[in-house]
């Protein structure tokens, strides 16, 4: 199992990925053109020449990037695939400078394995909101914010968000 950058070979295998768990109302869908505007912020696992998990990492403001678009195949869960494809974002989080890791999602118990904790959404900046009315849920999100503070943000004070 290789996590590395995508490339534009990754592309089909990455849109249906995020659109089986998009038609399941587990995260918004990512159409081809958004896909390859933003390639350079994911990374893939490719498993004996098979793409079968991607995430990017959308950088927010100074001290905050979003991961986004976490998908691995539903053949492959349980395997440790997304907690490495997490830290290949983490790293890279850190790699930018950048003390905070949000993720709005579904899967707490997920990230509260890896390290993140829960913050209240209302704490978190409105620009990250931007995407949200693509969303067939934007007036009524459910998802749970959760944050993991990087080794950069070890001596930083919080301007974004707000721990509850
Ligand atoms: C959430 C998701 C990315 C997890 O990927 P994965 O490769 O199955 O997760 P991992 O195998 O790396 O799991 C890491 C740890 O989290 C746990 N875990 C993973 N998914 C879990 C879940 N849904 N509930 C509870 N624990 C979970 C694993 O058991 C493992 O724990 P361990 O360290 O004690 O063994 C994957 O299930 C997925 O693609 N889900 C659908 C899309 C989605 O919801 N993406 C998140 C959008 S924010």
């Amino acid at each position: 199992m290789e996590i590395r950058k995508a490339t534009v070979h990754d592309v089909e295998t990455m849109q249906q990925l995020i659109q089986h768990f998009a038609d399941a109302g587990l995260m918004l869908p990512r159409s081809y053109r958004s896909l390859y505007e933003h390639l350079q912020c994911f990374y893939v696992a490719e498993d004996h020449g098979t793409v079968v998990g991607t995430g990017g990492l959308h950088v927010l403001w100074k001290d905050l990037a979003e991961i986004r678009s976490l998908a691995v195949h539903p053949s492959c869960h349980g395997q440790g695939v997304g907690r490495r494809l997490v830290q290949a974002l983490i790293r890279e989080a850190e790699q930018l400078g950048i003390s905070q890791v949000l993720s709005l999602t579904y899967q707490t118990r997920f990230f509260d394995k890896l390290g993140f904790q829960v913050v209240q959404k209302e704490t978190l900046p409105h620009k990250i909101w931007k995407d949200c009315i693509y969303c067939k849920k934007f007036q009524q999100c459910d998802e749970i914010a959760m944050v993991y503070y990087t080794q950069v943000g070890v001596h930083v004070v919080s301007e974004s968000v707000a721990r509850i």
